[in-house]
């Protein structure tokens, strides 16, 4: 038996039964792992942090024969170049967008004239206020804790989503080492009324990286992350690896060098462009 459907300001703006985000991965979150993430009840997000419009084009299609659910779609605004993707998603007649890495500003009103609502990721308090002076529909508040690329001073969960809920009325999806009902409820104690997980969802059933990097996950202690790049931005949060523990006392490399190379997500012996991304998570295996 399923559980009963959640009905707040984030299912009625998802159009989802629970107001659960399956975070935007960069080439991971794609339609295999956001149609389930959907049909089971959530919201699936296709990333565009790969850059790859083609491909991104091709998942969206995926996702229309895959599910008949409302999905949703990332803007890495860093990574996003020209209108070509802002274009793609606006035409897409999305209910909802997360935007990340950049500055809402450009784009929160042109997705809201399209209907589309808006919710931008934040992890300190001060981005937090000049999102909400972009008029953002709501904000994803995520902890220094999450896997993937993080602000250089990264702050806990715990302290930073009851800081910013104490500043807003609008809503919060958290984010940042939430996996499991434990700590989803204790993210809406906190004053979130949804949440995105990112590591939890690349290691499941139904993610498309390879088995290896899953297992890895699961077996990974709570000290067994590392915080890369910390004196430059974008720094990142990823899986204890011997090649992870090498970079971390450096604090400062330039990030794209080392993740040149090679994408498999589906080897299962190392692999280059994914030594940070795989590389990006408290998830990678390398
Ligand atoms: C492997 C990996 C890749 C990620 N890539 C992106 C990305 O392309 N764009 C983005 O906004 N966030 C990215 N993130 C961050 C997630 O969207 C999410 O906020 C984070 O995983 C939440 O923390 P959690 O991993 O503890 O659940 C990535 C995270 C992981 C683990």
């Amino acid at each position: 038996m399923s559980a009963a459907p959640i009905k707040n300001r984030v299912t009625e703006i998802t159009g989802t039964d629970y107001p659960i985000i399956q975070a935007p991965m960069s080439w991971i979150a794609r339609a295999q792992l956001a149609s389930a993430v959907c049909n089971a009840g959530g919201m699936g997000i296709i990333e565009t942090g790969s850059g790859e419009l083609d491909a991104i084009r091709g998942e969206v299609q995926k996702m229309r024969e895959l599910t008949d659910k409302p999905f949703g779609m990332n803007v890495a605004l860093a990574f996003v170049k020209g209108s070509d993707f802002m274009d793609f998603v606006i035409e897409q007649s999305l209910p909802f967008v997360t935007t990340s890495s950049g500055s809402p500003a450009v784009c929160t009103e042109i997705f809201q004239q399209a209907g589309i609502k808006v919710f931008h990721v934040v992890p300190t308090l001060d981005m937090a206020l000049k999102a909400i002076d972009c008029g953002v529909d709501g904000l994803i508040v995520e902890g220094g804790e999450g896997g993937g690329f993080k602000n250089p001073s990264p702050v806990s969960l715990m302290v930073l989503l009851p800081l910013i809920r104490s500043r807003t009325d609008i809503p919060i999806i958290a984010a940042g080492g939430i996996c499991d009902g434990p700590s989803m409820a204790a993210a809406f104690a906190m004053g979130a009324e949804g949440v995105q997980m990112g590591t939890r969802m690349l290691s499941s059933a139904e993610s498309p990286v390879h088995q290896n990097w899953k297992q890895a996950v699961v077996e990974a202690k709570e000290t067994d992350t590392v915080f890369l790049n910390q004196q430059s931005r974008p720094a990142l949060r990823a899986l204890r690896t011997e090649r992870t523990a090498a970079l971390q006392p450096l604090g400062l490399f330039v990030w794209w060098r080392e993740v040149e190379g090679e994408v498999n997500l589906h080897a299962a012996v190392p692999v280059p462009r994914f030594h940070l991304a795989a590389r990006e998570g408290a998830a990678a295996v390398v």
